[in-house]
Formats: C-alpha cells, structure tokens, sequence
C-alpha cells in the first residue's frame, strides 16, 4: 500500500526548490523518476538546473571506476561554477552511496545526505533532519519491499513507463559491485508490479519496461503467497487492458528457462529486442567471472530465441579485459560475435572495482592490449549492427510514438519493436499512439520513414 510522506510546513516554505540528476543504468532512471514523485507528493517543486535548486539530488552508478569519478568530478565543478553553494543540500544517492557511505564526507565536504537505492522513500525525511540538525545524514540499507510500498504512485511519464520488479543481485560475477550496493534480490510482490502497470496505463502509457538485475529470475508473491515466477509474470503483464508493448532488461543467460522462450514465442505485445548479455565468449573467462554458462549454451539459447521469434533482436554486453584474458581467450568472444550476430550492444574494457574477488586476481594484460581489443570487438559489432539498420530499408514498422523529435521539431521520435528509434513527419496528436511507419532512409543506425495507412 502506498503511503504520502509528510513535511512540516515551515520546512516547506524553507527549502522550496529540487534538482535531480541521474547517471547510469534503467533501474536509476526508475528511481529518479521515483524520487520526483516522492518529493513532489512532499511538497516540494522540481527545478530544471542545480543553480536553481535549495537541494540537489544525485542518481549515481558505481559500475566503473569512471562512473563514479564523474560524479566527483561533477559535484567539484558545480561547486566551482556557483551552481552549487553553501547553502545548497547535496544529496548523493545511487550506487556509489551505498558503496561508499560514510566514505563520501570525507571525499566531498558538500555532500550532506548519503542514501542507497533501497532508501529513496526516507529522503524527505533525511531533507528534514538534516535541515534541522546542519549534521550529515546517511541512511543507506533497507528491505526493497519497504521502498516499494512507501513510495506514492507514479505520476504520468509519457508512452513507456519503466517498472522495477526486483532489487538487487544475488549472482554476484566476481568482476561486478551491483551486489554490494544493491544488495541481495528481491523480488516485489505480483499485484504491486499489476497495480503499477495499471496506474501507468491510466495515465496514457501504451509500453511497459520491466526492470531488474536479472529478471529471468523474478520470484514475487502470488496474493495467495505461493510463487509467481518470470513467464507468468509477462502473461499477467500482458493481460493488462491497454499494455500494448512490453520490454524486459536484463536477462541473464543463465536463467532464460524454456518457458520464458514459449512466453516470448506466445506473446506478441513482447518486443523483437531482447538484450541478454555474454560478457565474454571464452569458457575460461566465463567460469572466472562466475557467469555460469558456456559459450555453446548461450549460443544454444539464441538459436532457440530465434526459433520462437525469428524477428528478435539479440543485444548483448561484454566486458574485455578480465584478468587473465589472453588473446586466444579474446579471439573466442570473436568468434561468439561473428556467430551469433548481435544488435546494437555495449562493451567496455574491466574496471576494477574494490570489495569484489575479481580485484584479488593478477592483471597482466596492458591497458593498451585491453584497448585494442576493445576497439576491434567495437568496430565488429558496428559492421553487424549496420547491417541489421540496412535490412529495415523498404520495411513497415510498427512504431510507439514517444515525442517530438529534439533535431527537428517538425518531425515526430517514435521506437520500433527491435528498439530502432525511427524518424517521420505527422502531427503532434499522434504522440502516444502506436503507428505503421514505411522505412525509406537511414541515418546512422536511426530509421527514417513515413506514415502508411493501416
Ligand atoms: N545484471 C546485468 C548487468 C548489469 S551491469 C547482467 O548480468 O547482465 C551492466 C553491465 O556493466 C554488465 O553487463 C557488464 O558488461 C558491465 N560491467 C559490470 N561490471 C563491470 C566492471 N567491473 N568492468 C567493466 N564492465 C562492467
Ligand atoms: Fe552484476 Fe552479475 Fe548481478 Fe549482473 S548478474 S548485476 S553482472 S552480479
Ligand atoms: Fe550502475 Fe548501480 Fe545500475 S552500479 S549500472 S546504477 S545497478
């Protein structure tokens, strides 16, 4: 059940004004949508810049080792630029809360609040404690449910709406923090997720995203407290008056069961892209990362996905690098990757990150090695991905209208199925809807096309 925080008035009259800014993964855009509902539920009014802004709010991510000193770097530059002052509250959230916690202050002396991702629902009440005590605020564990519970419902957000259905990791790869600064997964309860979905389609939402750190292993409580696992999750979503699209992120190959495949392969409202990362092609690599599963059954896996949808797109992560990656260990993610053909996928050379066992292990490979690595698995990926925008030329799509365009404003931004933004004129009243697009060009990896009667 959803409950209001409440804030004294004259707290209210004090400190009027918030900023949020988020970096890194969906599941921080998630939760910086959540802390604007909160906040403004509280009382308080949201401002586009930090220089107009009594608190400031920070979504930060931890992943690697860059993530995180960009938000150093950022609160500094603030701090040198005027946009944030003495008087401003700084509250730094996200991932690298959690982390670091107490660490923070001695890192950042205009960092006043310190909460995790599990503890969004108490910032009015850190705002206010702080506000009357002028002493730091850290508050970074809870249980996932209670944040979940606490918060008010979600206000409108457009055409997709991203829906958290569990917190946290348990896998815990031996090169990954989310573990730690997530904490252990949780999955929330089935009729939470339905109520959110159903509120969100109430306010105009046609896609919802499903969000979790591996979603394939979703476990939340039926309401008569037996177990509702991934698949029957997405016919429920499915059976939603109004959802006409749906996405999940992320899959872990690891826990893509036969009958989350049948559910894809049944469900037409689920979209054509399907992002389940590899990490690396290597069975040595996978094994130390503790990924659990060989290259031969992801690639099992993809063939059966394509079996049951033969349209879905295949995106993918890697990580190049691992300690102890050898070239012949790095030539079998090549293979993998002129194998399977991936969409659009993201890659990224090992960052260390302190507290996880891969940081133990020896690294013996040069920076530069690990760079040129990075930059052939890149321009692979890229020849691939390019091929796939070619292969959309001629085609019609079906297209979920999410605004105006931000290049030119007379043309509408709308996504495919496959995940491609796609480009046309029409008219603004169209926003929302979902319609048929004929692809007649392509720019980059972005499609371009025109309307076409139904
Ligand atoms: N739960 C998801 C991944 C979440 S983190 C999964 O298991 O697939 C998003 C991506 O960040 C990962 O897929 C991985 O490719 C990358 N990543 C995580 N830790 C990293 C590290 N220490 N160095 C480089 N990349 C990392
Ligand atoms: Fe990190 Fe692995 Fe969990 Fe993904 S599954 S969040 S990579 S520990
Ligand atoms: Fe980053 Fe935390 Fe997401 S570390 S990737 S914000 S789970």
């Amino acid at each position: 059940m959803n409950t209001t925080t409440t804030v004294s008035t004259d707290f209210k009259l004090q400190l009027g004004s918030f900023y949020v800014e988020v970096w890194g993964c969906q599941m921080n855009v998630y939760d910086g949508g959540r802390i604007r509902d909160l906040l403004t539920a509280a009382g308080f009014s949201e401002v586009s810049s930090p220089k107009d802004a009594d608190i400031v709010v920070l979504v930060t991510c931890a992943v690697r080792a860059k993530a995180e000193d960009k938000v150093f770097n950022q609160i500094a530059s603030w701090q040198r630029t005027g946009d944030i002052t003495k008087d401003t509250i700084v509250a730094l959230g996200g991932c690298v809360g959690s982390e670091l916690a107490e660490k923070i202050l001695d890192l950042n002396k205009s960092v006043n609040i310190i909460f995790g991702p599990r503890t969004i629902h108490r910032l009015p009440q850190m705002i206010s404690e702080f506000a009357s005590t002028h002493k730091p605020v850290v508050d970074v564990t809870a249980d996932a449910i209670d944040k979940f519970d606490s918060l008010p419902d979600a206000g409108p957000v457009g055409p997709s709406a991203f829906v958290t259905i569990m917190e946290g990791c348990s896998n815990k790869c031996t090169y990954c923090i989310v573990p730690y600064t997530r904490g252990e997964e949780q999955s929330r309860p089935l009729q939470d997720i339905l109520d959110e979905c159903v509120n969100h389609i109430a306010n105009g939402v046609k896609e919802i995203h499903l969000l979790g750190q591996n979603v394939n292993s979703y476990h939340g409580l039926n309401p008569d407290g037996s177990i509702c696992n991934f698949s029957t999750l997405l016919y429920e979503v499915a059976a939603v008056p109004g959802v006409e699209r749906i996405r999940f992120t992320t899959s872990n190959p690891m826990d893509f069961s036969d009958d989350i495949i049948e559910a894809v392969q049944k469900l037409d409202v689920i979209s054509d892209q399907i992002h389940v990362p590899i990490q690396a092609g290597s069975d040595r690599i996978l094994k130390a990362m503790h990924r659990r599963y060989t290259a031969a059954q992801y690639i099992e896996l993809v063939n059966k996905l394509r079996k049951a949808r033969p349209s879905v797109h295949i995106s993918s992560d890697f990580i190049v690098g691992f300690p102890g990656e050898t070239d012949e260990d790095f030539e079998e993610t090549m293979k993998v990757v002129n194998e399977v053909k991936f969409d659009q996928s993201f890659s990224f050379v090992y960052s260390i990150r302190p507290g996880t066992p891969a940081a133990l292990l020896d690294d013996p490979i040069s920076k530069e090695t690990k760079m040129e690595r990075l930059y052939r698995l890149q321009k692979r990926l890229e020849e691939i991905a390019s091929e796939y925008t070619q292969a959309f030329l001629g085609t019609t799509q079906r297209v979920l209208v999410e605004g105006i365009s931000r290049k030119d404003e007379s043309e509408l931004k709308s996504r495919a199925s496959s995940g491609r933004i796609v480009v046309f004129k029409g008219p603004t009243s169209l926003v929302g809807q979902m319609v048929n697009v004929k692809i007649t060009s392509v720019v980059a990896h972005t499609l371009k096309g025109e309307i076409v009667n139904e």
